[in-house]
């Protein structure tokens, strides 16, 4: 290189210093902290191998290339799927015959057994669990998911470390230094202030945010479990340590870096804790650091919020913050619009997302492998007579099964005694029936509740974004209930969705005699016409239909002259909508031709039209 050339890191940063510079001095006030990430970010950028660099170049050439519609995310535990990370990388071909090009990692770092809320406290950000295999092997398993075309994510836990971390030991011993990078407090004096205005997350199964040390005679600010510590972001070596192990990560390979829990990351007393105006801060920086060192790494922002505290973290166009966020909103409504057989929300729900920026990109989803909090419009849903305490009790029970009209199965999680607020925990295809169908073994019952696990998925695969399946979802699996029986799960519900993959039950994919095959068959011939059809552009104008009946919800999807209608019978009859008189259009998935004036939607059924 001529010596005044400029290198690609430096023009990258010019572009980005001013920014980063004034954001990070507002915070810290701290110049030799700044000059420190600077030449780290530099460190990384030089060892970040030549083909993650190349990916970065390619991937800057096509910014939005995870908007394509052909984009189809998988999220899988290691050990459940595979038994670790060799084993996911045997089963590649699986995954590919799932059609996911987006394999998200469930936490897979080094934790305390017993003591790791499903791997989200983390005892050692640069060690792999012991047992899933080590830092190389997942380097390995990255590169070869890339030569196939798969994209890699993983989760990034960064409010919190586990109470066994270095730096919690060190802090646990009197060390000022580490003491400084948590929240501790010898009197419960400033503790109970906190407590005035701090919600609480776990309110039965780990009550409170703060946790008393006896042996220290501290208090140490836990928003989550009482061994997930809240990291002081107010401390610059707390910020750059974990920008250290992002980066870090990003070299790994890793396409996309799901921050969790991200609006808990700022503090401050007298306010409830959550999406503070300096979270946007620390996740602007992120953004920007990753588009210095790694542009090919794409933030995506766990906020399990009400819409107007998700939409935020995306920040502006000229100052975008996440790439991604999830949309989790239209998940519970999906659930609830299925228990009322009424789909108004759902679909306030869709033209609200509809008339965001076409920039910002939403993952879909059905189910994940927390449970279903149900956060819904409850002022909306008032105009409809529900009333969000007794709603929230009807849906748990009718998700329980112990409702007429009900076929689901699951369990609530976090009960809490005082609000009579509780969440729900369960697979999709169990919300769906698959589960009592198959208990009672009968026939008619299976045949709606897949056809009602497909028409749900068509939902999902029906909105703009990336849609992403829970690993065995694809295959219908069911609760798990052995988790009652480990001690080290017992207490915590969300682990009856989070059962062991059965790789016997896969193997009946290919047979469509099998629940396993009728449900993976037809998901991946929805797929299949997702990825073929341009109407499921990210960028194709999205609307609702009207159709007179609520309990069916009409998608129309237009681009490039085509126009498609999607309508999705969340009721328990049959249904005859006619929304476009007089229209001739095709089936997509049978080639079929169809009225559009006298449209059949069977009963937990659905239709893909494509006009004429
Ligand atoms: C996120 C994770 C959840 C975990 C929590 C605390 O919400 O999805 O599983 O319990 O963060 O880290």
């Amino acid at each position: 290189m001529k010596k005044n050339q400029k290198s690609v890191f430096e023009k990258r940063l010019e572009r980005h210093h001013d920014e980063l510079r004034w954001l990070y001095m507002e915070l810290y006030q701290n110049d030799s902290m700044f000059y420190e990430l600077c030449s780290q970010m530099n460190r990384f950028y030089t060892e970040r191998s030549s083909a993650l660099k190349k990916r970065d170049q390619e991937k800057e050439k096509h910014p939005d290339w995870f908007k394509n519609r052909d984009m189809l995310g998988m999220m899988l535990y290691m050990d459940n799927f595979a038994g670790g990370i060799k084993g996911v990388e045997e089963k590649l071909d699986y995954i590919e015959d799932c059609q996911v090009n987006c394999v998200h990692l469930m936490p897979f770092l080094d934790v305390t057994p017993g003591k790791s809320d499903g791997g989200y406290a983390v005892k050692d950000f640069r060690k792999v669990r012991p047992d899933l295999g080590t830092m190389e092997d997942l380097s390995d398993l990255t590169r070869e998911c890339h030569k196939r075309g798969i994209n890699v994510c993983m989760d990034f836990v960064m409010n919190h470390t586990s109470e066994d971390h270095e730096w919690a030991l060190r802090a646990r011993q009197g060390d000022g230094e580490y003491m400084s990078r948590y929240f501790f407090y010898d009197n419960p004096e400033i503790p109970r202030e906190y407590e005035k205005y701090v919600p609480q997350v776990f309110p039965t199964t780990a009550p409170g945010n703060f946790t008393y040390l006896p042996d220290t005679g501290h208090f140490v600010m836990t928003t989550f479990y009482p061994y997930q510590w809240d990291l002081n972001y107010r401390n610059p070596r707390v910020f750059n340590e974990m920008m250290y192990n992002f980066l870090y990560f990003a070299n790994l390979g890793m396409d996309i870096i799901r921050i969790d829990a991200v609006p808990y990351i700022w503090k401050e007393l007298g306010t409830p804790c959550r999406n503070l105006p300096k979270v946007h801060t620390i996740v602007r920086m992120m953004r920007m650091i990753g588009e210095i060192v790694c542009p090919s790494t794409l933030l995506l922002g766990e906020v399990v919020m009400e819409p107007e505290k998700v939409v935020p973290y995306f920040g502006t166009v000229e100052k975008p913050e996440c790439h991604m966020l999830y949309n989790v909103t239209t998940m519970a409504t999906i659930w609830h619009s299925l228990a009322v057989q009424d789909t108004r929300l759902l679909r306030r729900q869709l033209d609200t997302v509809a008339a965001l920026p076409k920039e910002y990109t939403f993952l879909n989803y059905l189910r994940c492998h927390d449970d279903i909090g149900w956060g819904l419009d409850f002022d909306f849903l008032k105009g409809q007579g529900m009333e969000e305490v007794a709603h929230k009790r009807f849906l748990n029970e009718f998700y329980q099964g112990n409702y007429p009209g009900s076929e689901s199965r699951g369990e609530l999680y976090n009960d809490d005694p005082v609000t009579r607020d509780a969440r729900f925990c369960g697979t999709t295809a169990s919300m769906c029936g698959v589960e009592s169908a198959g208990f009672e073994q009968n026939e008619e019952k299976m045949e709606s509740a897949i056809r009602l696990d497909i028409m749900l998925h068509a939902y999902m695969l029906s909105q703009s974004g990336i849609p992403m399946i829970y690993s065995g979802d694809e295959i219908g699996q069911v609760n798990d209930y052995s988790y009652k029986e480990d001690p080290m799960k017992a207490a915590d519900s969300r682990y009856i969705h989070r059962g062991a993959f059965h790789w016997e039950l896969a193997a009946r994919r290919t047979d469509a005699s099998t629940v396993e095959g009728r449900i993976f068959q037809g998901l991946n011939r929805l797929e299949r016409v997702r990825k073929e059809h341009a109407v499921f552009d990210a960028d194709a104008r999205v609307s609702t239909r009207e159709t007179g009946q609520p309990h069916v919800m009409c998608i129309v999807r237009e681009k490039d002259g085509k126009r498609m209608l999607g309508a999705f019978n969340f009721s328990l009859d049959d249904a005859v909508i006619s929304p476009f008189p007089g229209g001739k259009a095709v089936d997509m998935i049978s080639g079929k031709k169809l009225e559009m004036g006298e449209l059949d939607v069977p009963a937990h059924d659905f239709v893909w039209a494509l006009s004429e």
